[in-house]
């Protein structure tokens, strides 16, 4: 009777093992994870669907009032890596082919709280990607493309065709400090760099 009993557990377990394991490879194989790159049939890059869940990597700002009121980007640009390109930086110290930066735009709200006086959110106003895919992009870029889904509040347009060459990139390579990235401006990536579990905040 114990016997059977255990032996009908063990059965159970197994196959849930295996339902699991099968749903996984589903999720996977119809590209709808929302971290891996999807293009409609214009060859543009559909903004990614969860992507509000992705690590966040750093926030840069250059208002308006320290660039003699026109800065070129004067919004908060909040920046969040993907989560399996996250795992692989940590573990190997590279971008893998497939990485997605966000980048979301928000501008200076309030300039006085009650913590002081500063730079505080406003409104959201755009949302950007950029995407690492050597084979699909050319080696002018790096093997990057750079996607604007509007300058403006949610919603954010649902596609985007890849910006030329000179409005995002070639700052990019021009600047940038590790393969079009702009990791000298991001500590959690600096940190993590080949920390693997060890990475402050992830474990270990
Ligand atoms: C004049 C230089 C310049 C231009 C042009 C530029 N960027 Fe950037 N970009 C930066 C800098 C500096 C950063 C570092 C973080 C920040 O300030 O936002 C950055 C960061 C980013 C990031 C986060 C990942 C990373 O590489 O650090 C994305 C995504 C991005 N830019 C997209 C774009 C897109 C899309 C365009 C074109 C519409 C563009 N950029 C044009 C300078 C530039």
């Amino acid at each position: 009777m114990t016997k059977d009993k255990s032996l009908g557990l063990v059965t159970v377990a197994t196959l849930t093992a295996v339902l699991a394991f099968s749903l996984v490879e589903i999720v996977s194989a119809d590209g709808h994870e929302p971290y891996e790159a999807a293009f409609n049939k214009d060859g543009e890059l559909v903004r990614p669907a969860g992507w509000r869940e992705w690590v966040f990597v750093g926030s840069p700002l250059t208002p308006n009032s320290l660039n003699g009121g026109a800065a070129p980007f004067p919004e908060f640009h909040s920046v969040y890596i993907d989560p399996e390109s996250w795992a692989h930086y940590k573990k190997t110290g590279e971008f893998r082919e497939g990485t997605m930066f966000a980048k979301e735009l928000t501008l200076v709200g309030d300039t006085a709280a009650t913590s002081g006086i500063g730079f505080f959110n406003g409104k959201l106003q755009g949302f950007e990607i950029a995407h690492k895919d050597s084979k699909r992009y050319s080696d002018d870029t790096g093997g990057w493309a750079y996607y604007s889904f509007g300058h403006h509040d949610e919603p954010y347009n649902s596609t985007a065709a890849a910006m030329p060459t000179a409005s995002c990139a070639a700052c990019h390579t021009a600047s940038a400090a590790e393969d079009m990235v702009f990791t000298q401006y991001y500590p959690i990536l600096k940190n993590a760099k080949g920390a693997g579990d060890a990475a402050a905040g992830t474990g270990g």
